[in-house]
């Protein structure tokens, strides 16, 4: 879902669409827009598990600083999605622990 018309910020812009891919499933997202903006707009609200009790996580602080929205992009763990920008063919997964090759999943 995403809001087209804001009392404020007036019409949506017409922006670039690519695709990116998330757990495998191809999603159409803003160029340029954050990741987790793309995300959200897909009703994708957990982006990460914690290591020790498995704990899903997402969306908190929105400004970078939390890492709850860190995610494993183009095979890249931790990457904060909520200040990352979409690019074309980007591959994001869903991070389970410290994600892949970094020890425990
Ligand atoms: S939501 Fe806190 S770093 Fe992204």
């Amino acid at each position: 879902m995403r809001i087209k018309e804001h009392v404020i910020l007036g019409q949506e812009e017409a922006t670039k669409m690519v695709e990116i891919t998330v757990d495998g499933k191809k999603l159409m997202a803003k160029e340029g827009e954050p990741i987790l903006a793309a995300l959200l707009a897909e009703n994708i609200i957990i982006n990460r598990y914690t290591v020790k009790r498995k704990e899903p996580r997402g969306l908190f602080c929105g400004i970078g600083q939390c890492t709850d929205c860190a995610m494993v992009v183009n095979g890249k763990p931790n990457v904060r999605t909520c200040i990352t920008p979409v690019e074309q063919g980007m591959v994001i997964k869903t991070q389970y622990g410290v994600g892949e090759g970094g020890g425990e999943k």
